[in-house]
């Protein structure tokens, strides 16, 4: 953290947090706040408000806050430097001589630097003597040189140490080899190739850094292919293979893939908006990571059990985050690339043609529910009806279900107004359940508020209660900090985490430095930690009567301070002890 205090402040006023939000959600103005949905979790109502107020966001929903900066870190999943270059470079800002930083950031800049050597190594050797087979594996499989160089194909030599010897002579160390997981160390304590004799793909991130590899066995050896474990640069189940080149051909839908060759083979075909996860079930992370790029995407998995599972989850997955999703069926249970193969010169053309009569989701799920039944029976009928009715009632878009209900309608020739009303009683029916499930919880957490304590410090929710509006009015009072600070040591608080904020509070005070978000949470906070301060600053209500708040809040602090001392007492006589119970059951006689 070895920027000024007076340059993040720029920064930050450079940067209203509103405008850069809004260039990721939609928001609206709710008083002088902004809200809208959370982009960092899945929800249908709008939790996530933004406080320009105090420059700062904070979600609800998942706890998520902090000033713009924490904003782009989480939505661009970028380190606090990183992302600072990013707002600074955004409104064109010069960034001042940086001191040397905690270590975390260099290191990923040299697991960069060593992927991208090692990409440029393989791609090097696939074009030797020693790449050969692998080469003509390439071609085999029908890959364009241009495809190979486009992605930056290569092959990894099976020697074992060809890696290693090229990157040490280029200058890094061993320690750096392992932590880039391009290298192992043996049982005898010597440093070995991750990848032997593969073919290899390499992944890249949204601005082309290569993050990781696939490495493809071209004989039948296991595993079929050896994966870059999770790193500092890369989390398998974030990133999406080709998401760096398809996001760039805005084109109107993404085509999501199983695996590499299958999008290799859809770019080559034409096809650049093909994209895969990187043989991972699909996360709700990536979901969001495409949302951000299109509106529409068109599942292309498996058509095994396997893969109707896999589309299943993606199809939830897609809708909760507000994608319209499309399934495409490949015939006689081929993949993409096996698919365009088997037709040759024709495969593109086929393989557009599947795209375009692709099934939106709802027909998909009306076709699985359908193949298990026969129509022309009236039993099967009903439960066919029902099955495609409880899927409409889960859809909340009014236009959407009555189109369905129309096609469910013309199919059947049951009328459309029954299936709607029948739509609206499921619905109903489900509304009360969770209702009467939320009621409950709420319940619940009322009477774990009033006569719970945190068991495991014995700390009661009544301090945390007051800790917690203790910090929230200063901060937002900070004329009485000087006063406060001099009365409230910080080994009062019972909660860690409270008395960290405050002493981060004080410190902060005594060097004079500005005290908001921004400044707090740089003072050794996780993200998490600092969407709790966030909350804690922006859900303030302003009092009239500050002074006596205060005042009652210390009092409980101290009380309750005082109490558990007294209870926690190691020291405590056996009989004054047997005295005072005996007293206590006199009292309730
Ligand atoms: P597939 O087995 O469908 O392979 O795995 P593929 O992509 O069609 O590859 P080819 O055509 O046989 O060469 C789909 C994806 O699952 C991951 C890879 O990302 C692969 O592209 N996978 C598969 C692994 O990570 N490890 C494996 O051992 C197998
Ligand atoms: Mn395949």
């Amino acid at each position: 953290m070895k920027f000024s205090d007076g340059f993040i402040q720029e920064l930050k006023d450079r940067n209203d947090i509103s405008d850069v939000i809004s260039g990721y959600v939609g928001l609206k103005r709710k008083g002088r706040n902004m809200v809208g949905l959370c982009p960092f979790h899945s929800e249908r109502t709008a939790s996530f408000f933004i406080y320009p107020g105090n420059e700062s966001f904070y979600c609800f929903g998942c706890g998520a806050g902090g000033d713009v900066i924490t904003f782009i870190r989480l939505i661009e999943n970028l380190d606090y430097i990183e992302a600072i270059k990013y707002l600074a470079q955004r409104v064109g800002m010069p960034l001042p001589e940086l001191e040397k930083d905690d270590g975390s950031h260099q290191t990923k800049l040299l697991i960069y630097e060593i992927n991208r050597e090692l990409a440029r190594f393989y791609h090097f050797c696939l074009n030797e003597r020693q790449g050969k087979a692998a080469f003509e594996y390439l071609i085999k499989r029908g890959l364009k040189i241009r495809t190979i160089r486009h992605f930056g194909l290569g092959y990894s030599p099976a020697d074992g140490f060809s890696a290693v010897n090229h990157l040490r002579r280029k200058g890094y160390n061993d320690e750096m080899l392992v932590t880039a997981n391009v290298a192992s160390i043996s049982q005898k304590g010597r440093l070995y190739d991750r990848f032997r004799g593969r073919v290899m793909f390499p992944i890249m991130d949204l601005r082309g850094n290569v993050i990781a590899f696939g490495g493809r066995s071209m004989e039948n050896s296991t595993p079929k292919y050896l994966n870059t474990s999770d790193t500092l640069v890369f989390k398998k189940s974030e990133n999406i293979f080709a998401l760096n080149f398809a996001k760039n051909k805005m084109k109107k839908n993404f085509i999501l893939a199983e695996g590499y060759m299958d999008v290799i083979a859809l770019h080559q075909a034409g096809f650049e908006n093909a994209i895969a996860t990187l043989g991972t079930a699909l996360t709700d992370g990536q979901v969001r990571l495409m949302s951000r790029f299109t509106k529409e995407v068109i599942v292309s998995y498996d058509s095994d059990e396997a893969g109707r599972k896999a589309s299943d989850r993606a199809i939830k997955l897609c809708r909760a985050n507000g994608l319209l999703v499309k399934v495409l069926n490949i015939p006689k249970g081929k993949d993409p690339d096996e698919f365009m193969k088997s037709y040759g010169k024709e495969g593109r053309a086929r393989f557009k043609n599947l795209v375009e009569t692709s099934m939106s989701d709802m027909e998909y799920k009306f076709e699985r529910i359908k193949s298990r039944y026969d129509l022309d029976k009236s039993e099967d009928k009903v439960k066919y009806l029902n099955e495609c009715i409880k899927v409409l009632s889960e859809l909340n878009n009014a236009i959407e279900c009555e189109i369905y209900a129309g096609k469910l309608s013309d199919e059947t020739g049951i009328e459309r107004k029954s299936i709607l009303l029948q739509v609206e009683r499921v619905k109903k029916k489900r509304t009360k359940v969770i209702e009467g499930n939320k009621f409950k919880q709420i319940q619940k957490n009322i009477f774990g508020m009033l006569d719970k304590p945190d068991r495991e410090n014995g700390v009661s929710l009544r301090e945390i209660k007051a800790e917690e509006m203790f910090l929230s009015t200063l901060i937002n009072n900070l004329d009485m900090l000087n006063n406060i600070s001099y009365k409230v040591k910080p080994s009062l608080f019972m909660n860690d985490l409270n008395r960290r904020i405050y002493e981060a509070i004080c410190k902060l005070n005594l060097e004079g430095r500005p005290i908001d978000v921004t400044t707090i949470s740089a003072e050794g906070f996780t993200m998490k930690e600092a969407g709790y301060i966030t909350k804690l600053i922006c859900e303030y209500l302003p009092s009239s009567e500050v002074k006596k708040d205060m005042n009652d809040y210390i009092f409980v602090i101290k009380s309750e301070k005082e109490a558990n001392t007294i209870n926690s007492s190691p020291n405590i006589d056996k009989n004054e002890a047997k005295n005072y119970i005996e007293k206590l059951r006199n009292i309730k006689k």
